[in-house]
């Protein structure tokens, strides 16, 4: 039996093609939400019609609404559209979707241990969640891959602020909670999403109608503000990283996050090559971060999975 994925999501355009791709290769078995891009039930309203569009038979489950010490952001509706899909589906899908993401990923974690993996790629609020409500749930889970954080690499540093990219910037509380836990975890950031642009060409080569159109919105937002009618496909890195990690430079470091002032949001790992006598990253678990990429390699795999064949 091929272990079990679960990807939370504040399903976005990106996401979208995450979502497409994980289910293309995986046992994708649950989509839970969460408020970022688009509010937790706008997301679970998403998830519903991506499942139907794909005949994708997955639990949907709505998770937090909001950052576990702020109120909600607004929704990212200049990059996703106001519905976080474009704006170019009716979406006939109720809200009503129950509300027990947390739980969920709980019960999946303690029945199947070991054998979940966790694609979160919106903020980590319904993930610190799990850890509060469940002490065991880090040891449970396979594996967590993050889309998220920024650490300088190739100049990529923040698409928030000067510092902070936006799912750990939306929460970053939650991200600290999540960098200081035991979870197996790897951090697929800016620094290696943002050198995997994908042209509107190439989206157009997929034939999947469906990603064509959702990303009509994000290109042209793109191309309005870069001169490039493209995009970053950020979340469906996370899905490459489990299928080919060889195509992902590495490095093994604690990250804590900035919680507070100019900085909130910001992914930090150690910087010191002294000695000092306050190391505030002594002792923590330590993260792979992903800081380069095989951009060739990681497009054709992606762009050949999407390819509608039939
Ligand atoms: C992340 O922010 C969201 O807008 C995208 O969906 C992605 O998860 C990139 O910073
Ligand atoms: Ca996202």
């Amino acid at each position: 039996m091929q272990d079990f994925l679960v990807i939370d999501t504040d399903i976005g355009i990106d996401d979208a093609f995450a979502l497409r791709y994980a289910m293309l290769t995986h046992n994708l078995v649950g989509v839970t939400t969460v408020n970022g891009n688009v509010t937790a039930g706008m997301a679970a309203k998403n998830a519903k019609l991506f499942a139907d569009h794909y005949n994708l038979n997955a639990v949907i489950a709505k998770g937090a609404n909001r950052p576990l010490a702020a109120p909600a952001s607004d929704p990212i509706t200049d990059v996703h559209g106001a519905d976080g899909l474009g704006g170019c589906y009716d979406n006939p899908f109720d809200a009503q979707t129950p509300d027990n993401a947390v739980n969920y990923l709980i019960n999946l974690v303690k029945a199947h241990p070991h054998e979940v993996t966790i694609a979160a790629i919106g903020p980590l609020t319904n993930i610190a969640l799990c850890l509060n409500l469940c002490p065991e749930f880090a040891s449970l889970i396979k594996q967590l891959v993050i889309m998220g954080g920024a650490f300088g690499y190739k100049g990529h540093t923040g698409n928030m602020s000067n510092f902070a990219e936006f799912n750990i910037w939306s929460d970053p509380e939650a991200a600290d909670q999540v960098m200081l836990s035991a979870i197996p975890t790897v951090i697929v950031p800016l620094d290696v999403t943002y050198e995997v642009l994908i042209s509107g060409a190439e989206v157009a080569s997929t034939q999947d109608q469906f990603l064509i159109d959702i990303s009509k919105f994000y290109l042209e937002f793109t191309e309005r503000e870069e001169g490039f009618y493209g995009m970053a496909v950020h979340d469906a890195l996370t899905i490459e990283y489990l299928l080919h990690p060889e195509c992902f430079e590495v490095i093994d470091k604690p990250v804590r996050v900035s919680t507070d002032g100019i900085t909130a949001g910001q992914t930090l790992i150690p910087q010191s090559a002294m000695p000092i006598p306050d190391d505030n990253f002594k002792d923590l678990p330590v993260k792979r971060i992903c800081i380069g990429v095989d951009t060739a390699a990681v497009k054709a795999h992606l762009l050949n999975a999407l390819k509608v064949t039939a």
